[in-house]
């Protein structure tokens, strides 16, 4: 069997443009992978990061991004169950989903009901299981709660925010004014994360402090973030978006970040702080698959439900990858832009 793949590759350092296309034969699926023909890969804030050399551990350049995709399986490899073959599955990759055609392990990839647009599905793969196990592995909020989200248009933040008020818990969310209406259609509460009383609005909103704040931006805000935590609160620092684009180091911003959210941790205030990272604990290889196919489908089932509705700011065609990051860098968009092979 001979397949070939089209897929979009990062140079080095380059602007959007600089994207190169390649196309490329494919080895026939090697004992326990499967072949996946992909439907839809996402556009992430990650791949902002990679293309400025500010992802914390991306790989060497060139490479081909792409954090997340849904797509169906062709062809499995000896030791694959053979039923695979043939049904819709997501998988999580930090890179090489913006392709056609994918080789990846069987153990990594998770069923996606047939019922679900590939399209929206792809919105909560990476989105769905950072929110979800922030919100209930790691801050475990109950019901009538109340939470901020920072960014609650965004990605992560919308799916956070679904997530959230599905589960009876009240949030203000931090967004630009102009998408302002989307997150009250999320049934949030939003704030406008420029203003310079942000902080003081914020306390307003929840006198007595929040249950939990979800902080993607890191630097000097942090301390913001952690002073608006109630007694018996969780701060989840989950990034460091501000320092995108400041020179130096992937990885001084995040560890500083790490620091700081340890030496809080360690104060007798009753607070918890710490940093979520999707891939913690990925060297347990069974456990890690076993959660993530867990929480992956739970939130599926939400999506199937109707009780997530799937935030899809654009499609655009792979080939057209560079619109897309540039439109994902604009600053204009709710939800997730999604690459079509
Ligand atoms: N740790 C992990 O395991 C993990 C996993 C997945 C993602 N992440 C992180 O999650 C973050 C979001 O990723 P994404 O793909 O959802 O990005 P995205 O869709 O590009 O959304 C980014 C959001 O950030 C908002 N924003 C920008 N500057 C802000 C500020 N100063 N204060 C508050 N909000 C601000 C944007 O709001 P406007 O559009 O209104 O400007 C937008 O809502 C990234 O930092 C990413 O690295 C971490």
């Amino acid at each position: 069997m001979s397949v070939t793949t089209t897929e979009i590759v990062l140079p080095g350092i380059v602007e959007p443009e600089g994207l190169r296309t390649r196309e490329r034969p494919l080895d026939a699926p090697a004992a326990g992978q499967v072949l996946v023909r992909v439907e839809a890969s996402g556009v992430s804030f990650a791949e902002q990061q990679m293309r400025r050399g500010k992802y914390y551990d991306q790989p060497r350049f060139p490479f081909v991004p792409g954090y997340d995709l849904v797509g169906r399986v062709e062809a499995a490899g000896t030791g694959v169950d053979a039923a695979l073959t043939g049904t819709r599955v997501a998988a999580v990759t930090k890179t090489g989903g913006w392709a056609s055609m994918v080789l990846l392990d069987a153990g990594d990839v998770v069923p996606v009901p047939e019922r679900l647009d590939p399209a929206e599905a792809e919105t909560v793969v990476i989105n769905g299981v950072t929110a979800w196990q922030m919100l209930h592995r790691v801050a475990r909020v109950r019901p009538g709660g109340t939470i901020l989200v920072l960014g609650a248009n965004g990605g992560v933040g919308s799916t956070l925010t679904q997530l959230a008020r599905h589960a009876g818990i009240r949030v203000v969310g931090t967004a630009s004014p102009r998408h302002h209406d989307a997150v009250r259609a999320l049934g949030a509460e939003p704030l406008d994360y420029r203003a310079p009383d942000l902080p003081a609005q914020a306390r307003k909103l929840a006198p007595e402090g929040y249950d939990a704040v979800f902080d993607h931006v890191g630097g000097p805000g942090i301390v913001g973030s952690w002073r608006l935590v109630r007694r018996g609160g969780a701060l989840v620092s989950y990034g460091s978006a501000s320092t995108r684009d400041v020179a130096g180091s992937s990885r001084l911003p995040v560890l500083a970040l790490i620091g700081r959210l340890l030496w809080w941790n360690l104060l007798p205030n009753g607070r918890r702080a710490s940093f979520f990272n999707v891939w913690a604990g990925r060297r347990r290889r069974d456990a890690f698959r076993r959660r993530m196919r867990e929480d992956l489908t739970a939130v599926f089932g939400l999506l199937a439900a109707g009780a997530l509705t799937a935030q899809v700011a654009a499609r655009i065609p792979l080939t057209r990858a560079a619109e897309a990051m540039r439109l994902a860098e604009s600053g204009t968009v709710a939800g997730k832009i999604v690459l079509i092979p």
